[in-house]
């Protein structure tokens, strides 16, 4: 992963680089980066902030044989490996806010945006996009998100130098992915819920039908987050609104 790495100073969104590589038969682990983003794209088509020479702004273009349902344990997947660094080069606590936000002391810093290609069961290819805001300063977070965004150096007072973070972020993710291949979920969905925000505890929860109490669990196989209410019934959640308390 990374052998092919493209490297732009501004795009509108290294996601659409990446989309267009994949038509253009670019290999799987080709990686598109960019110092700034204009038209950078968070999930639900909010905006992404990404300003220039502040973050990792990045698309992964992959290729997997896999069914287009495991496509979200990619996701999962990459989240544990943004965890697992910044815990390992930082004193920072990182957690994993289901089902891929990455957050330190309960903001955001890091978000995952995985867009996939199927025909039929089989995954044609995945554009998994990686924000992750680095260098900001409070004051280069907008106002509007500032209470609840922040960036490693805001979290860590230190700077952190991009592109090393990059190359770590590639090796480990390389490396993960490929024992997830060879073995399985199971040890990411492990590496996942040590990670997990709010894991074992009681959160509120609601979908269009009604709304209730539950313990979060931990996560399914297939990336759904798993609750439990006070008489035991258990639910898997695709896409519930879950009230964090934030
Ligand atoms: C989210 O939390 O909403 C996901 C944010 C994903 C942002 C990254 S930055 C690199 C890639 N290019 C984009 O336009 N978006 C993703």
């Amino acid at each position: 992963i990374g052998k092919e790495l493209h490297h732009y100073d501004q795009v509108e969104s290294t996601q659409a680089i990446a989309h267009r590589m994949a038509k253009q038969g670019k290999p799987h682990g080709t990686v598109i980066v960019a110092d700034e983003q204009v038209k950078g794209k968070g999930r639900m088509s909010r905006p992404w902030h990404s300003p220039k020479g502040k973050g990792i702004w990045m698309s992964l273009l992959l290729r997997p044989e896999l069914a287009p349902i495991q496509a979200p344990q990619l996701t999962l997947l990459a989240a544990t490996v943004l965890a697992e660094l910044i815990s390992h080069y930082s004193e920072l606590d990182p957690k994993i806010k289901w089902p891929n936000d990455i957050l330190v002391n309960h903001k955001k810093i890091s978000g995952i945006l995985t867009e996939m290609q199927a025909e039929q069961d089989q995954i044609q290819y995945v554009v998994l996009g990686i924000g992750i805001n680095v260098n900001q300063e409070e004051d280069e977070i907008p106002e509007e998100i500032r209470h609840k965004a922040s960036s490693l150096k805001i979290e860590s007072n230190k700077t952190w130098e991009v592109q090393t973070v990059i190359q770590h972020i590639l090796r480990l993710f390389e490396q993960t992915y490929d024992q997830y291949l060879d073995s399985g979920f199971e040890h990411v969905k492990s590496i996942w819920e040590h990670y997990g925000y709010r894991i074992g505890e009681e959160v509120k929860i609601s979908t269009m039908k009604r709304s209730w109490k539950a313990f979060l669990v931990g996560i399914e196989p297939d990336g759904a987050l798993l609750a439990r209410d006070d008489s035991g019934n258990e639910e898997k959640l695709y896409s519930a609104e879950i009230h964090w308390g934030e």
